[in-house]
Formats: C-alpha cells, structure tokens, sequence
C-alpha cells in the first residue's frame, strides 16, 4: 500500500487473497409476492427469491400493469408492496450484529395503481434511524434502485419508507448480501454509505454471479470515448474492493488523440453533499507508456499515476469531498511524457449517511424483537423502537440519552391480546421501570427473575393486579 498524505488519496495495490464466489447469506425479498410463489429464482442470476411478509407488517401488495411488464426483464419487480397508510412503514431484516452487508431496495412503478404516465413521486429512505435516500420517480417506466453499505449495529437492520407528502411509497425488492469483513475499510458501525453510482466503464451491465457480492455495476458509454477490452486474465486480488474481473477487462480511452478524459459530472441534491470516490485503474493495454494526473474539481488530486498491467489497482477518496453546491467533477488528463491517452476501468461514488439520529440499544432492540416475534405483537412495532420519536413503538418510552443511545423504561402491553405464558424476554429489558400486561390472556407466574433483576424500581401490572413485583 503506498500512501499520499498530502493528496488524501490512497493507491492499493494488490496484496490479498482471493475472494471466491458465494451465494451464503444472500436474502433476496421480492415484495408482494404471494407467499405461494416464494423462492421464485431470477432466471439470470438463479437466486431464489422469497415472500416479504415475514419481514414486513403494513402495506398492500400490488402487481405492475400487463403492458408494463415488457418494461423489465427482471420477474422480481413485477410485484411489489405499497403504504398507503402510516407515515413510515419498514422491512427488518435479519443480520448478524458487526458484520457488513450491502442492502439494496429497488422501485419500478409499472403503473400498478392503474395511474398513468408521467409520475412525479418521491419518498425518503432510512437506514435505521439515519436519513438514506431519496427515492425519485418521474415516470411509471423508471427502475430506480438505493444501496447502502454498513455494519450491522444489532441482529435487525430496519430499513424504512418515509411518506414526505409528494406520493404513497412502494418497494419491489429488498436484497442483502453479507460483504466480507475487509470489502470498504472505510464503512464501520459509525460510518454507512449510499451508493450513488458505480460504473463499468466500457462494458456492459455486471451483477451476480460475475459480482459474487451482486453489486450492480451499470453500463457507461460514449461516443467519445473509446472502448477497450480484454480477455486477457486480471490478477484480482485485492479484497478491499473486489471489482469483478469481467468488469475490468472493459475500459475506455479518449479518442483522436484528446487527452484529457472526463470521467464523470455530478450534482446532488441530497442532504449530504459528501463523496467519496473509488476509481479502478488496471491498465489492458502496455504497449508504451500511460501516465496521467487526475483532477477532482480542477484540483489535482494525483500526479503522473500509471495504472499496472493486468492488475487491479484503486484511488479513493480517505476522506469525505465536501462542497457547497454539490457538485463535482473527475477527470484525468495525460501526463506530458505519457504515450498512451489516459484510461478507466471502473468508478464507485458514495455518499454519507449522516448518523446523526439517536437509536435504542442494540440489546434492548433485540429483545423487543423477540417479544414481539414471541407473541404476534400487532401494532406499529417497526423500524427502532424509540427513534425518530415521532414514529416511536406504540406502548414504549425511552430514557435520556447516554451516547446517543437509549434504553426502554416502560413497556405497555395492556389489551395486547397476548397469550401464553409471561415470557422470560422480558427480564431482558433490564432497564424497565414499567410492564403492563394487564388485560390480555396470559398465564403463568411471573418470573422470578424479571422481578429480581429490577427489584428495586419495576412495578409489572398483570391481570389487575397492582405492582406483582413488590408483593412477592
Ligand atoms: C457486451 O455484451 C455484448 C452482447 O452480449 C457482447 O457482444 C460484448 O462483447 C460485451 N462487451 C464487453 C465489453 O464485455
Ligand atoms: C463505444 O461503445 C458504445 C456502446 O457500444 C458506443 O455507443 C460508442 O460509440 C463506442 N465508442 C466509439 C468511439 O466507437
Ligand atoms: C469541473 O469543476 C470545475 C470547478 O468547479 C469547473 O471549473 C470545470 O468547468 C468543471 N469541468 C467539467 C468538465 O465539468
Ligand atoms: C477531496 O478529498 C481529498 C481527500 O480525500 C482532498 O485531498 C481533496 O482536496 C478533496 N477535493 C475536493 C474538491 O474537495
Ligand atoms: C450524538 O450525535 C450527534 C449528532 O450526530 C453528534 O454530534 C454527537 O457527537 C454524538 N454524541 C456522541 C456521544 O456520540
Ligand atoms: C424470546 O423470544 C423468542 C422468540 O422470539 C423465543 O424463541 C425465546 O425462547 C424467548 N426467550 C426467552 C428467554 O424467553
Ligand atoms: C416517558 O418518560 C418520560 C420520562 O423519561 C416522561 O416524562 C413521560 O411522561 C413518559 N411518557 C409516557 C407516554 O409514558
Ligand atoms: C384482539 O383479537 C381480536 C380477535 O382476533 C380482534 O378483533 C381485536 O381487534 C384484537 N385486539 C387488539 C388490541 O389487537
């Protein structure tokens, strides 16, 4: 790894080992699916793809018009899952507490309400409790997909569909892939990114299983831009980023000798103006010398850089680019020794995910899964339990901030009706000063431990009977 403080940019060069091609782990949701179509494969990339109803709890389920349907190829946007009503409704996913996932939703329209073209809707996105997306659609025949990557902060990942007021939000399919430990060091408990475009520069359409981590990496062609290839064999062996070898062997050059090569010009509009860039450079062509600077916003950000052959090699960005209005630009221009004209492969761009939202513990969220998982509970119980405040859990309060962390004092599941017996789960939510259980069918004493954990401060309500905790 050579490093350029003074640049801010690190180049990778290959190190590691392979990473092989997987599929354990994959969750793949195909919203509004009748449950008894569940693992339908997708005929290109053959995953099985699953009912949403265990993960989801509102919502209606649709299906895009018939005239629509030659709009897609892809069988699993064909169905999907509107929420007409509430004003945040999510999916909780199932993942393993510190472990990185890429989590993708996707949204094709199809007029499933019968409504015509041309749509003017948009919907937010959050990532537990933090601002993701903005979903835009500006026509019933737009395919529009948000990524994030992250680190799982507990065993559920709540991902949200916000109503804004400008259109009832509706998701096709929900996707979690497990990314290795070592994919985007960058991405940790207290950092999450939003994909804001990934590029195959020169090449064509690439998702599993030639990305063994299903990341989609959309076309990028010009008629000014010339297109290179290969078959030729690239070493890929570094796994901090993992570009699919099908995915470098496409690359583009400029033409007629113009040597400067404008990679790209974006603008957001999005609450965060940050970036960070991926540029993916290995060179299929050798024949006489490349070298070439590389500018973000006219700024030189690397000088005379010389992509190796048939290697993977990266540029990234180590720290958030800021700018005030947004927008920027990369582009590389050939060095003035350099022969060959200046070349890409590949680019990611990334945006912040401000974690800028409390959340509730990760054990007292676990916990509140369970018991509602345990008993059926049916009430608003999605997405965090106690933040944004305003979409807080039926029945629950919170304490005071410690670190931007709550814990949950109260719990009022008074005419719930729950039934069985008074769970041990409950004992787990060592914080509570408060449980009402009153009004429901259960039975069964209440646990020794629940009241011995808590002695001193819980009064538990079951069955009419005032404060059980303090009688025995
Ligand atoms: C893109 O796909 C077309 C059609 O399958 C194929 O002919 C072409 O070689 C592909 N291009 C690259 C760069 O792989
Ligand atoms: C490169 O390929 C794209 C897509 O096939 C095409 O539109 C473009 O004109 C090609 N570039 C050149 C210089 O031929
Ligand atoms: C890139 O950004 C700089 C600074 O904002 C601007 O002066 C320049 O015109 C931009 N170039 C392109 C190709 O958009
Ligand atoms: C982008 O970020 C790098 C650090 O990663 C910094 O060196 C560079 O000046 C930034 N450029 C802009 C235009 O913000
Ligand atoms: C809590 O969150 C706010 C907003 O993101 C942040 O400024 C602050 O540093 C955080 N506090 C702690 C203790 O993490
Ligand atoms: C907690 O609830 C889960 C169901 O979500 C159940 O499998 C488990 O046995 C319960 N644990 C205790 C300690 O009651
Ligand atoms: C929630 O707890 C706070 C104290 O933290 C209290 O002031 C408030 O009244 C409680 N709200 C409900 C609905 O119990
Ligand atoms: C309890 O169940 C009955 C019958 O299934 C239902 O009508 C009622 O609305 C439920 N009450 C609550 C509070 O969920």
């Amino acid at each position: 790894m050579v490093l350029f403080p003074f640049l801010g940019a690190f180049v990778l060069a290959a190190t590691a080992v392979h990473v092989a091609g997987q599929q354990e782990g994959f969750l793949s949701i195909d919203c509004g699916l009748d449950a008894r179509f569940s693992r339908r494969k997708d005929t290109y990339t053959n995953i099985a793809y699953i009912s949403d109803s265990p993960y989801v709890d509102g919502g209606e389920n649709h299906r895009v018009a018939a005239d629509q349907e030659s709009s897609t190829n892809d069988v699993s946007l064909l169905t999907l899952r509107s929420f007409p009503s509430g004003l945040r409704n999510c999916y909780t996913l199932p993942t393993e507490s510190g472990a990185k996932y890429l989590v993708r939703m996707e949204f094709f329209h199809g007029r499933y309400d019968g409504k015509s073209s041309p749509l003017s809707l948009q919907f937010d996105l959050h990532l537990g409790t933090n601002y993701w997306d903005t979903v835009t659609l500006q026509d019933t025949t737009d395919d529009w997909w948000s990524e994030a990557i992250f680190v799982a902060w507990s065993s559920w990942v709540p991902v949200c569909l916000l109503n804004t007021g400008t259109g009832t939000p509706f998701v096709n399919t929900v996707e979690l892939r497990p990314l290795g430990a070592s994919l985007y060091p960058d991405v940790t408990i207290d950092e999450s990114i939003s994909m804001y475009r990934r590029a195959n520069m020169g090449g064509n359409f690439t998702l599993f299983p030639d990305d063994p981590y299903d990341r989609y990496w959309g076309s990028e062609t010009s008629s000014s831009w010339a297109n290179l290839s290969t078959k030729k064999h690239i070493q890929q062996d570094d796994n901090s980023v993992a570009v699919p070898v099908l995915v470098l062997q496409a690359a583009v050059s400029t033409i007629n000798n113009v040597i400067v090569l404008n990679v790209g010009t974006w603008r957001v509009y999005k609450r965060s103006f940050e970036f960070k860039f991926f540029l993916h450079f290995t060179d299929i062509q050798n024949t006489q010398l490349r070298r070439f600077d590389l500018y973000v916003n006219d700024e030189q950000w690397l000088q005379t850089y010389s992509p190796p052959y048939l290697d993977i090699s990266y540029i990234y960005s180590s720290a958030w680019n800021k700018t005030t209005d947004g927008k920027y630009n990369i582009t590389l221009a050939a060095s003035p020794t350099s022969v060959l004209l200046p070349m890409i492969n590949a680019y990611e761009v990334y945006n912040n995910i401000p974690h800028d939202t409390p959340r509730t513990s990760t054990k007292d969220f676990d916990t509140m899964m369970a018991i509602k998982l345990e008993y059926g509970v049916k009430k608003n119980w999605m997405g965090d339990p106690c933040f944004p405040a305003k979409y807080r859990w039926n029945g629950v309060n919170c304490s005071d901030l410690t670190n931007n962390i709550t814990r949950i004092i109260s719990l009022d599941l008074s005419n719930s009706n729950l039934t069985g017996l008074v769970s041990d789960n409950f004992t787990l939510l060592t914080e509570l000063q408060l449980l009402d259980l009153s009004r429901n069918n259960l039975n069964g004493p209440i646990p020794y431990s629940l009241c011995k954990r808590n002695a001193r401060s819980l009064v538990v309500r079951y069955e009419s009977e005032e404060d059980m905790c303090k009688k025995q």
